[in-house]
């Protein structure tokens, strides 16, 4: 046995922002068809953006596939992939499907027959190098106008010609010193392409959203999302006005906000919606000792598309401290509230509340728990602001805070969907949580990277985590209509289509399709890999199709491994793009064996358990985890080192860890690592490997438990 206490406090210096029983109560929902959202002219048969419409929705007109049907779903093409992340929404237009992998490596196909049409390798992992440690992969990738947009991780931002492939345009969003990383979709609204990044999990940065001319790629507007040094001046109102909720020298550390997923658009009242992330450092006792409401930390705020100017906002986690976001996707719906037609933004973030907001004036409208919530007891209809659980602000409490959600949180990245048909948001819902608090924190001393001020342990193994739903929820009467118990704690991204159908992959490989208005699972495929990336739909001379790429994503394969990883998660197992249509005549290959999970052949392992001790701390507080998963326990986004013969042999262990050999296959160097850290974590991994197959293998609960890196 390895000697580290499994409840290990660490200081949490993690990337978690980034970062859903059976059939309940199957109420009806019969009512009348929702209108739309303004569709802004997008084509009913393409799905051209992240969420198909400005208003992200993600939710196809279509209804050739229908819940009568779908039975009838079959295979219509698919191409193999690498071994590398793939949680990326794919997008349709004029009859091409584009999508990314790994690090900005994009493919355009003929979509009616898979037929590749062109590669563009954006050379991401070169250009980062070692900030290639920062994010997680990409989420997606935007077209218009006959251009593909993409942002990297070191910061560019890049239109493609959609025939050809060739750049059209190049920008660079920030210097690459600087620890920011795009990894999510970029939009196009209003002619601008719309770019923001997160790494407010990493460093002392200031969060902004910058928009480009989508012709030109010109830079029109940048909105900073949290005040800098008063000093310096502001850039504008809002920014003083924000700037009066913070206290003390905030700007010394950064204050965070990066927006690194969600943004929608409304064209009627030409607003673009930003969704905010949470505060650097998470703790607000550091970064803002006053208290405050810190503005716009987890925050939805509203600016013209035309200029970047603030309009309005609405704060989900006022002074945040505990990783809380609103980066989640944001649903543009009319809904009828109260006999009115209220135009509404809803949202679902991680703090476990779903939110409906007046997206004309930012008003509040309803929040209630659409999973389990500890923080506070419940949002208050009057002020809309929340009503916090008094042990909730841990500075100078003694011990750890049972917060639920956890800094996960109950949602993450992966897409809602909201069908006008039957005016239902369908959720993947995490329920998880943390402890949490800040005893014996050093503030003098955080490390410049990560350093979060906080101890936090994010999925202890409390009674009821690590588990995943996919939650129909009803935002008018604000209830959970009806939810689905699902294999893991990775609940995959959903889209509904007229059809009365909801899909939604699971991390035990199968895509499955859902009857919309009862939940009664209707179809299913196995797809011989999990899959998490949100399907979408389109439809091409007549005949309409479901596209999904499979393979476990980057965030619930590496932080957060040990709730997937009893399923066939493997870094090294095919991934694909998938293609359906009623009767499609495509057929798999038959599916690879599991790669075994047994201790490696290794005659001169003894044990040492200081050093294995010391492996572990090397390998918590480099960022391993980040990829390689919680105590080397791989959930898919990086190869499982239990299992990897570079662990034998210390020169390929070294070439691999410290000197970059893999960097081109995305595996980014630590050239800081000493020997001596070297030796010691190769130790570490050797003495987990011995471990396989040993009782609970794959838990292995050895390692230092919290996220950091
Ligand atoms: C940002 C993600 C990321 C981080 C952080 C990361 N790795 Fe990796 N690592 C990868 C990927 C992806 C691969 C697979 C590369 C390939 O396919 O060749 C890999 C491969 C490896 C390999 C080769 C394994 C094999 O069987 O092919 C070793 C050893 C390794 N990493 C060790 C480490 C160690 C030790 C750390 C921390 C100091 C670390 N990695 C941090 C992503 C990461």
């Amino acid at each position: 046995m390895i000697g580290i206490p499994a409840h290990r406090r660490v200081r949490l210096a993690a990337v978690l922002g980034a970062a859903v029983a059976g059939a309940l109560a199957l109420a009806s929902c019969d009512g009348p068809a929702q209108p739309d959202e303004p569709t802004a002219l997008i084509d009913p048969d393409e799905w051209p953006t992240f969420g198909r419409t400005p208003g992200e929705q993600h939710y196809s007109p279509l209804d050739q596939i229908d819940s009568g049907n779908v039975g009838d779903l079959q295979l219509a093409w698919y191409y193999d992939l690498p071994s590398e992340n793939t949680a990326t929404g794919p997008i349709e237009a004029d009859g091409k499907l584009f999508i990314t992998t790994g690090h900005g490596y994009i493919r355009a196909f003929e979509a009616k027959t898979g037929k590749l049409l062109w590669e563009f390798d954006s050379k991401t992992r070169e250009a980062s190098a070692i900030h290639l440690r920062l994010g997680w992969g990409q989420k997606g990738i935007a077209y218009s106008d006959g251009r593909v947009f993409l942002g990297t991780q070191d910061g560019r931002v890049i239109a493609l010609d959609a025939d050809s492939g060739e750049v059209a345009w190049e920008q660079r969003d920030y210097p690459l010193e600087e620890l920011r990383y795009i990894n999510g979709p970029p939009r196009v609204f209003d002619g601008k392409v719309i770019v923001g990044h997160g790494g407010a999990d990493v460093s002392a940065i200031r969060g902004f959203v910058t928009a480009y001319d989508a012709k030109t790629g010109k830079r029109l507007w940048r909105f900073y999302t949290v005040p800098g040094n008063p000093a310096d001046g502001f850039e504008s109102k809002a920014m003083e006005l924000a700037a009066s909720t913070w206290t003390g020298e905030w700007w010394k550390h950064g204050g965070g906000g990066t927006a690194w997923n969600a943004f929608s658009y409304d064209p009627e009242l030409g607003l673009i919606y930003i969704g905010v992330g949470n505060g650097f450092p998470y703790n607000q006792a550091l970064r803002s000792p006053e208290g405050g409401d810190n503005l716009f930390l987890a925050s939805i705020v509203a600016v013209k598309a035309g200029s970047g100017e603030y309009v309005w906002h609405y704060q989900v986690c006022p002074g945040d401290q505990w990783d809380c976001t609103a980066v989640q996707d944001m649903s543009l719906a009319t809904l009828e509230i109260d006999g009115k037609e209220r135009k509404v933004l809803m949202q679902a973030p991680k703090n476990g509340f779903f939110y409906v907001i007046d997206r004309t004036t930012g008003e509040f409208i309803s929040a209630e728990p659409f999973a389990k919530v500890t923080w506070a007891e419940k949002i208050d209809y009057k002020t809309g602001r929340p009503v916090e659980n008094p042990g909730i602000r841990y500075h100078g409490k003694p011990g750890m805070f049972e917060l639920w959600p956890g800094v996960r949180g109950a949602h993450s990245w992966l897409p809602q969907s909201y069908s006008p048909k039957t005016g239902l948001v369908y959720i993947p819902v995490i329920e998880g949580a943390s402890l949490i608090g800040d005893e014996g924190v050093d503030f003098d001393n955080q490390p410049p990277i990560g350093g979060m001020a906080v101890n936090a342990h994010p999925d202890p193994d409390l009674p009821g985590t690590h588990r995943g739903f996919l939650k129909a929820w009803d935002p008018v009467a604000q209830k959970v209509r009806w939810s689905i118990e699902l294999p893991g704690n990775w609940p995959g991204g959903i889209m509904a289509t007229a059809g009365n159908l909801v899909f939604q992959g699971r991390i035990d490989g199968h895509l499955v399709a859902y009857d919309a208005k009862s939940g009664k699972e209707l179809w299913s495929f196995e797809t011989q890999a999990p899959v998490v990336a949100p399907p979408i739909s389109y439809r091409i001379d007549g005949t309409q199709f479901v596209t999904v790429i499979t393979g476990n994503g980057a965030g619930g394969g590496g932080i957060f491994s040990t709730g997937v990883a009893e399923y066939s998660t493997d870094y090294r197992l095919p991934r694909r793009v998938l293609t359906f249509a009623l009767g499609g005549k495509a057929k798999l290959p038959q599916a690879e064996p599991a790669l075994p999970r047994q201790p490696l052949d290794d005659p001169d392992y003894r044990e040492d358990p200081e050093l294995t001790q010391k492996g572990a701390m090397v390998y918590g507080m480099s960022g391993c985890i980040v990829c390689h998963g919680f105590n080397a326990v791989s959930g898919g986004t990086a190869p499982d080192l239990r299992t990897s013969p570079y662990i034998l042999d210390a020169r390929a262990f070294r070439a691999a860890v410290k000197e970059g050999a893999l960097l081109g296959s995305g595996m980014p160097p630590f050239p800081e690592i000493s020997d001596d850290g070297l030796v010691a974590m190769r130790q570490y991994l050797r003495a987990l490997s011995q471990n396989l197959g040993k009782k609970d293998g794959h838990k292995a609960p050895q390692g230092p438990t919290a996220a950091m890196h």
